[in-house]
């Protein structure tokens, strides 16, 4: 499966699934990256792969729309057919998501729905959780939310700092991601509907 992943950053789950796709048994192939943000790690990484690269810069078009149709124009002309957002910080329009729906997968690092949005470890130690992770789901417009594919789960120590914490679960997102388009691309998980159909059926 031809999949297309958006980065604004470092790109570290970027070079998670990078890795796992060099493996020709993987069903997915990465066949474009693409930054809203100009010369980020994650563009290196990219290019150090071979993966074709472009930057589509939203502070260079008008409107939200304006941006996501060159996104699209771009997801279009590589014939992406499965969209992953790796530390992509935008949020999307409604028409955005309904284009790419049950095609198109976040990362987040926190047991979803638990702890959405921004600061998310500093706000996990501030409510004394002992567990944390990280969640691989379905893009949904509103923030964070979709149908859950897969998640991990690591433990929050007595003296964790911010930092500590959130190397353990991008240690885990690095597992998580590759793991979880594993599902999706081999269509061993898909959308039932308004709900997940979750995890491989069982017997
Ligand atoms: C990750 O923690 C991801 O869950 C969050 O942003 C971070 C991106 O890191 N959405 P990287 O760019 O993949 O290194």
């Amino acid at each position: 499966m031809r999949v297309g992943v958006l980065i604004s950053g470092r790109g570290s789950n970027l070079q998670a699934l990078i890795d796992a796709a060099k493996d020709p048994d993987y069903p997915a192939e990465l066949v474009l990256v693409i930054s809203n943000v100009p010369d980020v790690q994650g563009l290196d990484r990219a290019e150090e792969a071979g993966i074709p690269t472009c930057t589509i810069d939203h502070k260079n078009f008008p409107s939200r729309e304006a941006f996501e149709a060159a996104l699209n124009d771009a997801l279009d002309g590589a014939s992406v057919e499965l969209l992953c957002n790796a530390g992509f910080m935008r949020l999307l329009t409604e028409s955005f998501v309904s284009r790419w729906l049950n095609r198109h997968l976040n990362i987040h690092p926190s047991l979803l729905p638990a702890f959405k949005g921004l600061d998310t470890h500093a706000r996990v130690l501030d409510a004394g959780a002992r567990i944390s992770g990280c969640t691989v789901h379905f893009v949904r417009a509103a923030m964070d939310d979709g149908p859950i594919v897969a998640q991990a789960a690591v433990p929050v120590l007595p003296d964790d700092t911010e930092e500590d914490l959130a190397a353990r679960v991008l240690a885990a997102e690095h597992r998580l991601y590759p793991h979880a388009l594993r599902l999706v691309a081999s269509g061993q998980v898909s959308v039932d509907g308004e709900r997940s159909a979750g995890m491989p059926q069982g017997p």
